[in-house]
Parts: C-alpha cells; sequence; structure tokens
C-alpha cells in the first residue's frame, strides 16, 4: 500500500520562491497515494500560479476567505477537519510570525487557527539573514512550543545569492519527512546505531578487496528507525547511497575503521544493528605503493589476519544495546542463521537468501530468537524494514 494512501494534506503556499518546489512536493506525495488540497497565501500567488496547482492536484485551489464557491463561506474551518495534517511549504518569515502571535487575516492563517486537532507542519523558506534574526528564531521557538513541528529549513545557495540556512528542504526530503510523520513510533526517545554496506580492504593505494553488499537493505532499516522516532547513527561502508535524510553518517572503508566507529557509539545506543557486510580479514602485507606485475607476473603473496567481529563484540559489551544481528547465507538459512545466532550471542538474527536479497529493491526476512523462527513476506526493503523495526520495538527490553 502507497505511504500516504488515502490520506488528504491540506497543502499551503506562502510567498517565497521556494513556491516552485511546492509543486514538485505535491506530485511527489501524491505518487504515494495523497490526495492534497492546496491553499495559498496572496503573496503566493506572485511565484506560482492558482492554475498550476490546481490542474496538478485536481482540485479547487483556496486563495480568498470569502470564496463563494464554498457554500457556507466556512473552507477555514472544512478544509482541515479530517485531514491528516496542514504542510505549509514553503513558510515565509512573515507567515511564521504571524503563527505564532495567532494572527488570522486570510484564509490560510485562519486554517491554522481553527485547526483543532490537526497537525501542523511548516517547512521555513527565508534569506539567511531572515531566518537568523532573533524574531524569527523566536517565532519558530514559540511554534516548536506550540506543537508545531518545523522541517528544516536546509543550508547552502540562496536565491538572493547568499549561502546559508534558510532554504527550504528539498521536495524529496520533505517527502520522507512526512512520510516519517505518519508512521507509528514504537522507538521514539530511542538511539540505533546501525552498519550498513561493504567493508573495502586495502591491497594497495589503488586497490581493495570488497563485497556485492549494496547497502540498500541497511540504509532502509536506518530509514525505518527513523519514521519509527529513533534518533539513529549510520555507520556505512563505501555505497552509492544517500544518507535517509535526518540520519548522520560516518563513512568508513575498512572493518578496523567500522569496529572503531561503532565502538565510540555503542555505549550510549539503545538497539545495535549490524547490517553491514564485514570482511572477515584485512591484508596485513598491504603495500603503500602500487603493486607492479613482476617480469614472471606472479600474483602478489598477499596474507591475511582476521577483523574484530564487531557485532560479536558489541553483544557482549556489559550494560551495551540490544543487538540484532544479519546473516546472508546462500543456502541452509535455517541451520546457518541459528548457528550464528548463538555464536555470536544476540537475542535477534535476521536471515534472508543472498541471491534473493543482495543489490535487489526486495527482501525476505526471516526473524531467528528464543521462540523458534518467524517467516516475513516478501516485501520492498522499505516495508520489510518497517516490519523488522517493530519486530525489535516489541522485543526491546525496558532499559533501567
Ligand atoms: N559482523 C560483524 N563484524 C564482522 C563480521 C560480521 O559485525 N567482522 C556482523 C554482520 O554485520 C552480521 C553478522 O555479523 O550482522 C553476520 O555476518 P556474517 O558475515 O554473515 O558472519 P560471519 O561471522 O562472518 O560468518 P560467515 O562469514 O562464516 O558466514
Amino acid at each position: 500500500m502507497p505511504d500516504l494512501d488515502q490520506q488528504r494534506f491540506v497543502l499551503g503556499l506562502t510567498g517565497g520562491i521556494a513556491c516552485y518546489k511546492s509543486a514538485e512536493l505535491l506530485r511527489r506525495m501524491q505518487d504515494h497515494g495523497a490526495d492534497i488540497d492546496v491553499v495559498m497565501t496572496e503573496a503566493a500567488t506572485h511565484f506560482m500560479t492558482t492554475t498550476t496547482m490546481q490542474a496538478l492536484s485536481g482540485r479547487p485551489v483556496y486563495t480568498d476567505a470569502w470564496d463563494s464557491r464554498v457554500s457556507n463561506s466556512m473552507a477555514h474551518i472544512s478544509l482541515t477537519r479530517g485531514a491528516r495534517a496542514v504542510l505549509i511549504a514553503p513558510a515565509s518569515a512573515d507567515f511564521i510570525a504571524k503563527l505564532a502571535h495567532g494572527m488570522a487575516d486570510d484564509l490560510l492563517s485562519t486554517l491554522c487557527l481553527a485547526r483543532g486537532a490537526c497537525p501542523l507542519l511548516i517547512a521555513p523558506a527565508m534569506n539567511r539573514e531572515m531566518w537568523e534574526h532573533p524574531a524569527t528564531q523566536r517565532n519558530v521557538a514559540q511554534l516548536r512550543a506550540d506543537g508545531v513541528m518545523i522541517l528544516g529549513p536546509g543550508t547552502g545557495d540562496q536565491a538572493c545569492g547568499e549561502v546559508g540556512d534558510g532554504r527550504m528542504l528539498e521536495p524529496q526530503q520533505l517527502l520522507q519527512e512526512i512520510i516519517a510523520f505518519v508512521q507509528p513510533k514504537p522507538l521514539a526517545g530511542k538511539t540505533v546505531l546501525i552498519t550498513a554496506g561493504p567493508t573495502a580492504e586495502k591491497i594497495d593505494p589503488v586497490r581493495v578487496i570488497s563485497n556485492r553488499s549494496s547497502g540498500k537493505t541497511g540504509y532502509a532499516i536506518a530509514r525505518a528507525a527513523y519514521e519509527a522516532g529513533a534518533k539513529v547513527i549510520l555507520v556505512s561502508g563505501p555505497t552509492a547511497l544517500p544518507a535517509p535524510y535526518g540520519v548522520p553518517r560516518i563513512e568508513v572503508e575498512t572493518a578496523a575503521q567500522m569496529h572503531a566507529a561503532v565502538m565510540s557509539q555503542a555505549r550510549s545506543c539503545d538497539v545495535f544493528i549490524a547490517v553491514a557486510a564485514v570482511a572477515d580479514w584485512h591484508v596485513v602485507n598491504a603495500s603503500d605503493n602500487k603493486i607492479k606485475k613482476t617480469a614472471a607476473n606472479q600474483p602478489p603473496a598477499l596474507q591475511f589476519a582476521p577483523n574484530p567481529d564487531i557485532l560479536a563484540e558489541v553483544a557482549q559489551m556489559p550494560g551495551g544495546p540490544w543487538c540484532v544481528g544479519f546473516a546472508a547465507e546462500t543456502e541452509s538459512l535455517h541451520d546457518n542463521a541459528q548457528a550464528k545466532r548463538q555464536r555470536k550471542g544476540v537475542p535477534l538474527l535476521v536471515g534472508n537468501l543472498a541471491q534473493d536479497s543482495m543489490g535487489g529493491d526486495a527482501t525476505t526476512f526471516v526473524l531467528f530468537d528464543d521462540d523458534g523462527m518467524e517467516e516475513l513476506p516478501r516485501l520492498s526493503k522499505i516495508e520489510a524494514a518497517r516490519r523488522l523495526i517493530d519486530a525489535i520495538a516489541k522485543r526491546l527490553p525496558d532499559r533501567a
């Protein structure tokens, strides 16, 4: 089922050049099944036409508190009733100030004041000086205290030519935040540490030994944990994937670096999920210079030494996090996975068949714990990840 299936949102646009991104945001939300009513302030109509937003949303666009198309003249009430949330994107400095002071002098501000229990999310968009101004910061703090969710802002190049904080988040980032917003929050208040991707063990400055892990499963789990309300730390080997929005990523290459990064974080985490395909050995006699072919074309005599078992070590840490291991096997999944769970000393181990999952966008998780095994259906990686996070949350013991 699409993430926003049959959910109706009110998308409010206020005056800012970022209005052009709102058309794309609306589209992406529709891709995920959302129905969207658009409300625009007068200022927003200078940056985006109502015709564009009407054509994209397939619904009337509202700009006026006195709109005669609404038979009871109560658009400010009726639009939010039954809506999943009001999302203001872009939210200008002026509109944020209005919200903070409870003003209601146009349809959008009136609708926000009259929205009752309907949640309000805002995506600020303004020049960096306007964002940093104490008045704006005061207003934003007030909105947070009032329970409004602030999405962003982002940082970088601004339409005015300056660089800094204040850009509206990109449509894809806002979409991820909205999808996260509608997910249940069984890991609220928890910190989750996740390893993902392959490691790459150096042979010489241009050659490594690595594996085929794409990182997709680990990244999907990081995203699902974030959606579930956790603070997430992702320790990732080399992948081509962008970090899920809202998840800080520590980038590593070798198993030794992954080990060091995990050990520096693990003690303060509630859950550790080891998804990475960690190399079992590293090359002891790696060369500082590129290894050249010899006249006889002899292959180099590489010597290997074992890498630390990160998962087993964290699992043994006194007072350490609750640990989840992974086993990507090519055969005898059940026997290998249960044996691995015992060997690593973890309460939950997730098995999957490498040939069924590696590099692809779908997977079948089999959960192994003290009670036996449970096979989940074949699902997209994000859906499988959400099911896993739910299973973890249900098993997580209360920590003192
Ligand atoms: N793991 C780890 N550190 C290692 C090796 C593995 O943290 N040095 C973790 C993986 O992230 C995974 C689990 O241990 O969660 C199982 O990894 P796997 O490579 O399948 O296990 P191994 O112990 O290496 O067993 P084998 O290669 O013999 O299957």
